[in-house]
């Protein structure tokens, strides 16, 4: 009996349950988590291989037949979630995942590099002077809102109203957002008219940014309609925010619980790439992703029945031991690091690239400017089994002792 809750998102308030983890890869590698809010309950998928099996299956394992969420969402939601590309199977995701991938190149992303730089130059400017800041707050949370601003070209001054409904959207299981599926559905509804009148504006008025670009794409003929392009806008206000933010927040936490690997990498700044992917794999910032069975599956010995919700445990893929060396290391120089922390298969993350440029910017910026930073004050971690986050966490300068 492995004494765990993984549909609790307390379960997750002191961190991920990685000795729990461990022992389902083990023990029960297909487990059965029942739930106590009234659902129907759903497998776990704990393994590194396994975890690669679903995602690449996505004709079994279904995104659009009950969407990504582990919360069961009434039909007449569903066909709204559909309309994001995470929530879309084949042949309708490839066509569109094709069709923004056009706006959404390594080109477009490298030109952004020497304006990300000067983000991360700023926000390091604000803070370096004072005794001590939240981190969360003041560099995590920052970063990936003006980069996905810049990169949408969200006027300055609706910065924060984008970033709030984003807020809204994630996180209501923690009671300090006051945030609940009803505020989640109006924020979506907001942001989804501001991306409506972007677009049209965008349409008449093209600019050098991903909107104008994205209005512009054609692939087989066919062009983003405005509701698709809507909830495209939206999956990125949420993807790119939150997940970067924490994967920030909780790598600097690592960077300063470790500080041999900190000093190593500060001693060869040449270990930053191994070290971000390190990082990336360390942190896991989403927790897992759900998918629904289309058809019986075996597994494990036991029987995925169709209709059934199979849910991917990203955290504990990357620390399967069948995969990585000493996984409960935190190693800077660790290579090989295929972790899953990006996902795999069909819905790999369309960001990836970004949240490395972005990842790899401020990590140089703060290791050259902050070399020093250490804690100030506890921790504060989102109460969430989807969100790997981190709410507050007050850091000081060393030497300001
Ligand atoms: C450290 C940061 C990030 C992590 C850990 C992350 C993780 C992931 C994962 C695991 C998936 C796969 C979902 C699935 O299989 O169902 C995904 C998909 C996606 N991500 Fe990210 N992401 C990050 C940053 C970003 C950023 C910066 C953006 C955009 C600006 C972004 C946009 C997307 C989109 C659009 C998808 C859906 C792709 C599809 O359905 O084909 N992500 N991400």
């Amino acid at each position: 009996m492995i004494d765990v809750d993984l549909s609790d998102p307390d379960t997750f308030v002191g961190g991920i349950p990685y000795a729990a983890f461990q022992r389902l890869r083990t023990e029960a590698p297909l487990y059965w988590q029942a739930e106590q809010n009234g659902g129907r309950g759903f497998w776990c998928v704990t393994r590194y291989d396994d975890l690669m099996a679903v995602s690449k299956d996505p004709l079994t394992f279904s995104s659009a037949k009950g969407g990504t969420n582990i919360f069961e969402v009434p039909e007449e939601d569903l066909s709204m979630l559909r309309l994001l590309m995470l929530n879309m199977d084949p042949p309708k995701h490839n066509k569109f995942r094709r069709l923004v991938s056009t706006g959404f190149t390594n080109r477009m992303v490298t030109q952004l590099e020497p304006h990300v730089r000067e983000i991360c130059a700023d926000l390091i400017d604000k803070v370096a002077q004072k005794d001590s800041f939240d981190f969360v707050t003041e560099i995590a949370a920052e970063l990936p809102l003006l980069v996905i601003a810049e990169l949408l070209g969200v006027p300055m001054e609706d910065r924060h109203k984008v970033f709030d409904w984003s807020n809204s959207l994630v996180g209501f299981d923690d009671p300090e957002y006051k945030t609940s599926m009803e505020t989640g559905k109006i924020a979506s509804a907001q942001m989804w008219a501001y991306a409506n009148d972007l677009a049209s504006k965008r349409k008449e008025h093209p600019l050098d940014d991903l909107v104008s670009v994205l209005m512009q794409a054609e692939v087989d003929g066919d062009r983003l309609s405005e509701q698709e392009f809507d909830s495209f806008f939206l999956l990125l206000a949420v993807a790119g925010n939150e997940t970067t933010r924490n994967l920030i927040s909780g790598g600097m936490l690592a960077l300063i619980q470790h500080p041999e690997e900190r000093a190593r990498v500060l001693a060869d700044p040449s270990l930053l790439p191994t070290c971000i992917e390190e990082l990336l794999r360390w942190v896991s910032p989403l927790i897992h992703f759900r998918r629904t069975a289309t058809r019986d599956v075996h597994m494990h010995g036991q029987t995925i029945r169709e209709g059934d919700k199979v849910v991917i445990f990203y955290p504990s893929a990357n620390r399967d031991e069948r995969r990585f060396v000493n996984p409960e290391t935190f190693d800077v120089a660790r290579t090989p690091n295929d972790h899953l922390a990006f996902g795999i298969g069909e819905h790999f993350c369309l960001g990836a690239n970004l949240a490395r440029l972005e990842i790899k910017l401020i990590f140089e910026e703060m290791l050259r400017r902050l070399p020093d930073l250490e804690l100030a004050g506890p921790v504060r971690r989102l109460r969430s089994n989807f969100l790997n986050g981190i709410k507050g966490m007050p850091v000081k300068r060393a030497r300001a002792h």
